[in-house]
């Protein structure tokens, strides 16, 4: 009984790998369609004060680089769970580019981007 139901959950996962690596692929194009939208648009601006309100797991942004990114879409997906809650609404280079990550997750963040961190 166990064993059906551990076997039943890998497929979900399994399943799971196989509808999102498609998508994977296609949000490299919308990246592309939105930065030619932006071409002739400044990139919005986030002082840090404005980041810091978004500091929740249902609210949250962080600062990468200098750049600002709502990944509040993204908390409960990540695979290692509330340590991406650890920077919320501050700044996470340090973690996310740790040895936890594989590169791909450089281009996945692409997806999250909002603006531009104000100096
Ligand atoms: C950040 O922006 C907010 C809203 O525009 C403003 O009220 C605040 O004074 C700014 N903070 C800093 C440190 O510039």
């Amino acid at each position: 009984m166990v064993l059906i139901v551990v076997a039943a959950l890998l497929l979900g996962v399994l399943a799971g790998f196989l509808i999102l690596a498609p998508r994977d692929r296609k949000s490299g194009h919308t990246e592309k369609a939105q930065s030619d939208l932006n071409d002739n648009k400044e990139p919005k601006t986030y002082n840090k004060t404005e980041v810091l309100l978004h500091n929740k797991r249902t609210d949250c942004w962080i600062i990468i680089k200098n750049k600002v990114y709502d990944i509040t879409s993204y908390v409960e997906e990540h695979p290692g769970g509330d340590a991406i809650l650890a920077h919320a609404g501050d700044d996470s280079t340090e973690g996310f580019f740790g040895p936890q990550h594989a590169t791909r997750v450089f281009d996945m963040i692409e997806d999250f981007y909002i603006g531009d961190l104000k100096h």
